[in-house]
């Protein structure tokens, strides 16, 4: 079976105390009513180490928003997947629309990421997801699959079993537009259709798909019963405790 996953990507907020307390606050509760899905936070790099120190990593996975495209040396700035994994994280978030729009992630930047992210042992978050221009269009289904092709259909089916696909439509980040549950899962269906094609019945349906924007606790529990549906990527949502753990009960409805 397939993993059930929330996942929470906290894009650029939080400073270190702030996460560490967030952190804390979600792994105490998390303690006290153990979640029936896996539990990952998407944190700043600069987070990573001290949160991997407060969190239990039995029922928190932690996990960067990005990694450099080069394996070291001479890149000011950069952050290596390898140095990533050396914090405790076991997963990154590769892909997000913000990445590819703000930072110009092309489709091979992307897949030198995620060769790289794999190569050092983590597993890999790869967001796809079309604009509103784009779904307008009916062309949702050629984007989608077009980012998959671009940036991981070169792996190996073994190396493939380590992605995990979040579909995140660019017009329902952070807009509180939230696809319905049909609209996702059947965008989801075609998406595991793909990857069928690609490598499988199999591993298409051992691969986790997480829908992503303005998912939140009133709205998770209808998503997360489509069967093509195993979780979300969460954003605004996933900074207070409270919103982010009624998430995680959607699973227990
Ligand atoms: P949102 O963001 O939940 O705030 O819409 C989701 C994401 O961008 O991962």
């Amino acid at each position: 079976m397939r993993k059930k996953i929330v996942a929470g990507n906290w894009k650029m907020n939080k400073n270190l105390q702030e996460g560490i307390a967030l952190a804390t606050e979600l792994s105490v509760m998390l303690a006290a009513d153990k979640p029936a899905c896996d539990v990952i936070i998407g944190t700043p790099f600069i987070h990573l180490a001290k949160i991997s120190e407060v969190i239990d990593h039995k029922n928190i996975r932690l996990s960067a928003q990005n990694c450099a495209d080069k394996a070291s040396g001479a890149y000011t700035g950069e952050v290596s997947a390898e140095m990533v994994k050396s914090t405790g994280a076991e997963y990154v978030i590769l892909g997000h629309s913000e990445r590819r729009e703000y930072y110009k992630e092309t489709y091979d930047i992307l897949k030198e990421k995620v060769q790289l992210a794999l190569a050092n042992g983590l597993k890999v978050i790869f967001c796809i997801g079309e604009s509103l221009d784009e779904r307008e269009k009916g062309i949702q289904n050629q984007v989608v699959k077009a980012e998959l092709e671009g940036s991981v259909f070169n792996l190996s089916a073994d190396a493939f079993k380590n992605i995990v696909i979040a579909y995140e439509p660019i017009w329902a980040i952070g807009t509180g537009k939230t696809a319905t549950a049909e609209q996702a899962e059947e965008i989801h269906a075609y998406i595991r259709s793909v990857i069928a094609e690609k490598y499988g019945r199999q591993i298409a349906e051992e691969t986790s798909i997480l829908y992503g924007g303005s998912c939140k606790p009133s709205n998770a529990a209808e998503l997360f019963s489509k069967p093509d549906i195993d979780g979300g990527l969460i954003g605004g949502a996933s900074l207070k405790a409270a919103d982010f753990k009624g998430i995680i009960d959607a699973w227990k409805r």
